[in-house]
């Protein structure tokens, strides 16, 4: 073999390894661009539209929005009975049963028991109870620590239901919060 021949082919040897680098550094490049894509999509915000359920006129919205201390949960509920009223995420984003039993039960995704929303031992859904005045109006804005609007333990896509009765935070599994009068599904807000 002539040295001419051996240059070549060292050569195009060359050429197809820069090739290879200059692949996996396109590689590396676009999993970078990936990372800051899918941090840039941590959800910040969250909605949830209450409606009435059947023979009830129980109407509202719920804010959910992120912050460093945990998650800012913003009520505004009307159509109540004065007094409190059950208030809780629940398992299934399903509000198609005309008495609001197609949500399931309280969303648990950690199999805790049912307790108060600033107790030690609660069901992630666990937001405790919204007070109505005379008008049936809940206005309201508490920090929820336990609620996660990113991660396996997302609330994006479950229900908020209110109960026609108060929760007392104690009975298992429901606080004995008696029939459900209004339901909407949480999804992601601008
Ligand atoms: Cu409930
Ligand atoms: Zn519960």
């Amino acid at each position: 073999m002539s040295m001419k021949i051996l240059l070549k082919g060292a050569v195009i040897c060359l050429y197809a390894l820069s090739f290879v680098g200059c692949e996996t550094d396109v590689k590396s490049k676009e999993s970078e661009k990936q990372q800051v894509k899918e941090q840039s999509k941590q959800i910040e915000k969250a909605i949830c539209v209450l409606h009435p359920t059947e023979g009830n006129e129980t109407n509202g919205v719920i804010l959910f929005t992120k912050t460093q201390e945990g998650v800012l949960v913003n009520v505004n509920i009307s159509g109540l009975t004065p007094g409190k009223h059950g208030f809780h995420i629940h398992e299934f984003g399903d509000c198609s049963a005309k008495d609001g039993t197609s949500a399931g039960g309280h969303f648990n995704p950690d199999g805790h028991q049912h307790g108060s929303p600033h107790g030690h031992e609660r069901h992630a859904g666990d937001m405790g109870n919204v007070v109505a005045n005379q008008d049936g109006i809940a206005q309201s804005e508490y920090l929820d620590k336990h609620i996660k609007l990113n991660g396996s333990h997302s609330i994006i896509g479950y229900s908020v239901i209110v109960h026609k009765n108060e929760d007392d935070l104690s009975t298992q599994p429901t606080g004995n919060a008696g029939p459900r009068i209004a339901c909407g599904v949480i999804g992601i807000a601008k």
